[in-house]
C-alpha cells in the first residue's frame, strides 16, 4: 500500500462489509498504516480467504441485522485486541425497484442493514470507546445522503437517514471524545454498482459528471475514511464527506 506511514499504530479498528468493494479497501488501508481489528461480513461472502494470512485481523461473519451481531462485533475487538477506537459502519445494499413496486419487504430489509444495524452497532460501541478516552465512527452515506435517484427510494431514505443519524450522535458522542462522521461516495466500482454500470448510458454519465472525468475506486474512499480515523482528525465530526470527484457540484 503507498504511503503507508503506520498512522493507525496501536488503534483497534472494526470494519463491516469488510469482504469486498469499499470495506474490504478500508480494512486493507487500516491494516496497512498499523491497525488490528475486527472485519466483518456474511457468512459465505468470502470474508475468510480474503484475509487469509492476516494476523492482525479477527474474522467475523456474520449478518450486521442480527439480534446479537453489535454485542458479538464489540466483544471480538475487545476480547482479541483489548479495547476499540475506530468502527466503520459500511456493510450496506442498494436493490433497486420502481417506487410502485417497492414492496414492504425490501424497504425494511433496506433500512435494516444501511440504518438500523449502523445506530444498533454504533450504540453497543461507545461503552468501549469511551474507556479508551473516545475514538471514530464513520458512517457510509452516499451522494444520495442528499439527492435522490430512479428505482432507490428506500436507498436513498437511508442513506438521508444515515446523514441524519451522524449528525446527531456526533452531538450526542462528541463530549465523549468519539467523532461521527460520514462519507458520501459517488459512483465507485464494486459488486454494488456492477449492474447500475451495466445500464446503457450509465457509466458515461456519471464519468462526464464528474469534473475529474472517472468513476471512484474504492481505495479513493479508504483514503477518505483513513484521514477520517486519524487523531488529527480530532475537531472533524458531524460532516459528510463527498468522494465523488466533484460530481454534484457539477450542474
Ligand atoms: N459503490 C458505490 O458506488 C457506493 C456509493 C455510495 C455509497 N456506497 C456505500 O458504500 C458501502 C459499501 O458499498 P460497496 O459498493 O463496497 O458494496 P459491495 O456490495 O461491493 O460490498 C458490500 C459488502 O457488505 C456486505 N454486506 C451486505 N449486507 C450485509 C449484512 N447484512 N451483514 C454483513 N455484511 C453485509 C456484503 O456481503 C459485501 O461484502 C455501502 O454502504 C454502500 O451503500 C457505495
Amino acid at each position: 500500500m503507498k504511503n503507508s506511514q503506520g498512522r493507525l499504530t496501536g488503534k483497534v479498528a472494526i470494519v463491516t462489509g469488510a469482504a469486498t468493494g469499499i470495506g474490504e479497501a478500508v480494512a486493507r488501508r487500516f491494516l496497512a498504516e498499523g491497525a488490528q481489528g475486527v472485519v466483518v461480513d456474511r457468512p459465505g461472502s468470502g470474508l475468510v480467504q480474503t484475509y487469509a494470512g492476516q494476523e492482525a485481523c479477527h474474522c467475523l461473519e456474520c449478518d450486521v441485522t442480527d439480534a446479537d451481531a453489535p454485542q458479538r462485533l464489540v466483544e471480538a475487538a475487545t476480547k482479541n485486541f483489548g479495547g476499540l477506537d475506530i468502527l466503520v459502519n459500511n456493510a450496506g445494499i442498494a436493490p433497486s425497484a420502481a417506487f410502485e413496486e417497492l414492496t414492504d419487504e425490501l424497504w425494511d430489509r433496506t433500512l435494516d442493514v444501511n440504518l438500523r444495524s449502523v445506530f444498533r452497532i454504533s450504540r453497543a460501541a461507545v461503552g468501549a470507546m469511551k474507556q479508551r478516552g473516545g475514538g471514530r465512527i464513520i458512517n457510509l452515506g452516499s451522494v444520495m445522503s442528499e439527492i435522490g435517484g430512479p428505482g432507490l427510494a428506500a436507498y436513498g431514505a437511508s442513506k438521508h437517514a444515515v446523514a441524519g443519524l451522524s449528525k446527531c450522535m456526533a452531538v450526542d458522542l462528541g463530549p465523549l471524545g468519539i467523532t461521527v462522521n460520514y462519507l458520501e461516495p459517488g459512483v465507485i466500482v464494486t459488486n454494488m454498482t456492477r449492474p447500475f454500470l451495466e445500464a446503457p448510458g450509465f457509466r458515461e454519465h456519471w464519468e462526464q459528471k464528474a469534473p475529474v472525468g472517472r468513476l471512484g475506486q474504492p481505495d479513493d474512499v479508504a483514503a477518505c475514511a483513513l484521514f477520517l480515523a486519524l487523531d488529527e482528525a480530532a475537531f472533524v465530526s458531524g460532516f459528510g464527506l463527498r468522494v465523488d470527484g466533484g460530481a454534484l457540484v457539477n450542474f
